[in-house]
């Protein structure tokens, strides 16, 4: 498909954990979703190929410039196009709140976004943004916060924070019945994690190696 190549332009350089990749994984987890789950195949894929090419923290406010005019390149027809701006506008998680997509393939390319953020590579993207906003890791005087303004979810706040804060709660959100089937291993690897991740903080181990 076009919009890959016109994606990975899009994205050349960036490294903040939306790079191309990012992009790349949620298309292919929404095509596995959409196969279980049925939807417009072709909407679903352009919507998870064009999904952050307008992110704001990358580009700005400029609306969907990028999307757009990839589309219009593509001779891909208005009413596909404002499907596909519809599903992009609706799936980004802020703040607590969240809105959740009116359409099927809306749910299909937000509950593939979701899981990019959980599990293993979730871990190592929360941790990667995490550093690169020069956030620290884990501080055990701050608790989670219950909810957040959307401010607030952007600024501050420790790594470890943003699991029980986010990240944790993206499986009970999933549209899908299939989505939340895929979540399920996901979801308990980094509940794993954060339970070694505070044996280790507290210098416990979880085998007698050093008896
Ligand atoms: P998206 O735009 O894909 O919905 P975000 O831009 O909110 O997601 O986040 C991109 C990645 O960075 C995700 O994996 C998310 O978990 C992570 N992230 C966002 N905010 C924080 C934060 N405060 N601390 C750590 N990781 C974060
Ligand atoms: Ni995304």
């Amino acid at each position: 498909m076009r919009a890959e190549k016109f994606a990975e332009n899009v994205f050349a350089g960036d490294s903040g954990g939306h790079d191309i990749y990012h992009t790349l994984r949620v298309h292919s987890v929404a095509r596995r979703i959409c196969a279980e789950e049925g939807g417009n195949e072709r909407i679903v894929r352009l919507a998870a190929l064009l999904h952050d090419v307008d992110d704001p923290k990358l580009f700005g406010n400029a609306g969907y410039a990028n999307a757009m005019r990839f589309m219009e390149s593509e001779g891909i027809p208005a009413e596909e196009r404002e499907k596909i701006i519809r599903i992009i506008s609706q799936i980004s998680f802020r703040g607590s709140g969240s809105s959740v997509p009116d359409t099927l393939e809306g749910k299909i390319v937000q509950d593939a976004d979701r899981m990019d953020a959980i599990g293993a590579i979730g871990i190592a993207r929360a941790f990667a943004y995490g550093g690169s906003k020069g956030r620290p890791m884990h501080i055990p005087s701050e608790k989670p916060r219950e909810s957040m303004t959307e401010e607030e979810y952007r600024s501050e706040g420790t790594t470890l924070n943003h699991f029980h804060e986010k990240l944790l709660k993206l499986k009970g959100l999933m549209n899908t019945e299939s989505a939340r089937k895929m979540a399920e291993r996901r979801h308990i690897y980094m509940e794993e994690f954060l339970d070694e991740f505070l044996r280790e903080w507290d210098g416990k181990m979880r085998w007698p190696l050093l008896s």
